[in-house]
């Protein structure tokens, strides 16, 4: 793609001037925003940058080793990768915590201040990248009209806990299909490119109710199995975000001749342009119950498997 080919080759052009022989600091969540904000940086300025990566243990599976793979010292990219192990951290913050804006706060404030720790040893540094995009600079982004209903946490702004001079922001001018052009561009694995939303507060708002590493272990594997039986059938760049969640319920059933009393699990896929309204998308029937049938017989703790058939409004695409 030339116009991509050109963006990459001014932009990085333009870091190098800016930036000079100063130092550059980036929270990479592992989306697609702040990973092409990287790969972009790295290319202008290498080892000038630094990326701070939070496991905050409310990743989907192996994800957290995928970011590793693709931005740690093992992948492609020149720069300086700190991998925050935060895990249990976060378990322990998020202990008997089961309302909605309680938990989204305790992930949001604890993010800011691993952040802040991180920060604090690496030094005084130069520059605060950030991977927004035009989307979020004229309005508040995906989403954004639920910031009132739902407190919104993104890797993004945190100028105010940082020692910095500037902030970067190399895809400022960008739509979202055109930051994913300049990801291929740089050579970010197309898994990361053309990844759906996730958000922030990660698995936490997708476990209804308290967190436990129990329950992530699970919502982790069902959804797994989910996001890998809907590429199987060839729907995964048709549905705009699906996901597996886990409801807070438990009920009864039965296996072999045992009664068991385990969780249900939700499945969630809605088709939506803008994510402020949404519809749940027609799967096919064999597609579902493979996955049902996957989840019960793989998953440890479910018993029963459900589909949300809500549209937003009135359901939110995510369930806290
Ligand atoms: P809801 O659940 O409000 O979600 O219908 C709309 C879209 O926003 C995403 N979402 C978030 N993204 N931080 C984010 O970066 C958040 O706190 C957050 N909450 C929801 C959600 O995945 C969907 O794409």
């Amino acid at each position: 793609d030339w116009k991509m080919d050109a963006f990459v080759e001014n932009t990085v052009k333009e870091i190098r001037e800016k930036v000079g022989d100063g130092r550059v600091l980036l929270a990479l969540s592992g989306g697609v925003d702040s990973s092409v904000a990287a790969g972009l940086l790295s290319k202008a300025i290498g080892k000038q940058l630094t990326c701070v990566f939070v496991d905050h243990g409310l990743l989907r599976k192996d994800e957290g080793d995928e970011v590793e793979s693709v931005f740690g010292p093992e992948g492609q990219f020149d720069l300086n990768f700190i991998r925050v192990n935060a895990q249990q951290r976060y378990y322990d913050k998020l202990a008997g915590v089961t309302e909605p804006e309680a938990k989204r706060k305790i992930i949001g404030e604890e993010f800011i201040r691993i952040f802040e720790e991180e920060a604090k040893k690496i030094g005084a540094v130069d520059f605060l990248a950030q991977g927004t995009i035009y989307p979020d600079v004229v309005e508040s982004g995906l989403g954004g009209e639920s910031a009132v209903i739902k407190s919104h946490h993104n890797v993004g702004g945190l100028p105010d806990y940082v020692d910095f001079k500037e902030i970067i922001e190399p895809l400022r001018d960008l739509f979202k299909d055109e930051v994913r052009k300049a990801g291929l561009e740089l050579g970010i694995p197309e898994k990361l490119v053309f990844r759906q939303p996730f958000p922030g507060p990660g698995l936490g708002i997708r476990i209804i109710g308290e967190v436990t590493a129990e329950k992530v272990r699970i919502v982790q594997d069902a959804d797994a199995i989910y996001r890998e039986e809907i590429a199987n059938a060839g729907l995964d760049q048709e549905i705009n975000q699906y996901f597996a969640a886990l409801t807070n319920m438990r009920s009864v059933g039965v296996m072999g001749d045992e009664r068991t009393y385990d969780y249900a699990v939700a499945l969630r896929a809605v088709k939506t342009i803008d994510f402020m309204t949404a519809e749940s998308a027609e799967l096919p029937y064999e597609v579902l119950n493979k996955v049902m049938n996957r989840i019960i017989n793989e998953v440890k703790g479910v018993n029963r498997v459900f589909y949300d058939l809500t549209s937003k409004p009135p359901g939110t695409i995510e369930f806290e």
